[in-house]
């Protein structure tokens, strides 16, 4: 099985400076050694999980994995691996997931995350809770000290109605914090940015930490308007890190 760690260069040689993809591709082609054939794979959005596509697709091309169902994450996901040919599926046929891949924007010590500046949090959090295992693989830049606590955005999915209203509402709601939010735009437009589900986000920005982790995700989740967020608590069930001096790897 897959060893708990695995060094990017020889310990002789001088060290090699990776970029940060060649990073995420460290840690996403690590992940994907434990696929094995048969399973129900929860397929991750964003840069890096798309190198664990690729090298999931790979493997499959070369036989070195057979009968693998893919559930993605995205609208992008799912076009990466139809043009791959890895056969997909969804959480009504498959319900329940093997081994979920996916990336993080943070990563706190107990593997609490905040996900989907990328977009794409409400699918990535049903996939992922409906996953046995789920490995998150990142760069060493990811990790953090207090999610949400980084100056970054902590994403929220919420309906377009009157958004204006439950962005206030969400501001509200961590006013001691200091917490600004701003609807998100297309890249380079005036234009609210849509998800796959046809919602808004609200990016949320602390100036304190928004302290009780649990107590937030309750707060935020029961005001109506909001259909999910960033927060992904208690949910990985392995970490995967690559920096300069090579992978770990740490199970909760
Ligand atoms: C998308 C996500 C991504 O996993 C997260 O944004 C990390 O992306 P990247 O691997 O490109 O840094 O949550 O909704």
């Amino acid at each position: 099985s897959p060893s708990a760690s695995a060094s990017a260069s020889a310990s002789s040689r001088a060290p090699v400076i990776l970029t940060q993809d060649e990073l995420k591709k460290m840690a996403a082609y690590k992940a994907v050694e434990f696929v094995q054939s048969g399973m129900v794979l929860g397929l991750g959005t964003g840069s890096t999980a798309k190198h664990a596509v690729d090298r999931i697709a790979e493997l499959l091309k070369q036989g070195k994995l057979k009968n693998i169902v893919g559930i993605p994450t995205s609208n992008m996901t799912r076009d990466q691996a139809v043009s791959l040919g890895i056969p997909l599926s969804d959480l009504d046929t498959h319900p329940i997931v093997d081994l979920a891949i996916d990336g993080a924007d943070e990563v706190d010590p107990e593997m609490n995350l905040v996900k989907g500046r990328g977009g794409s949090l409400l699918r990535e959090k049903m996939v992922e809770a409906a996953s046995k295992k789920f490995i998150v693989i990142v760069d060493e830049s990811k990790l953090v000290k207090h999610i949400g606590g980084s100056g970054l955005a902590m994403p929220v999915e919420i309906v377009p109605f009157c958004w204006k209203f439950t962005l206030k509402r969400l501001e509200m709601l961590f006013m001691e914090a200091g917490c600004v939010g701003k609807l998100r735009l297309f890249k380079d437009s005036d234009k609210p940015f849509i998800t796959d589900n046809g919602n808004y986000i609200i990016d949320l920005y602390f100036k304190k930490d928004m302290g009780d982790l649990k107590a937030a995700s309750d707060a935020i989740l029961r005001l109506a308007g909001v259909v999910e967020h960033g927060m992904f608590l208690d949910m990985a069930t392995t970490l995967i890190v690559a920096g300069e001096f090579g992978v770990t790897l740490k199970n909760k």
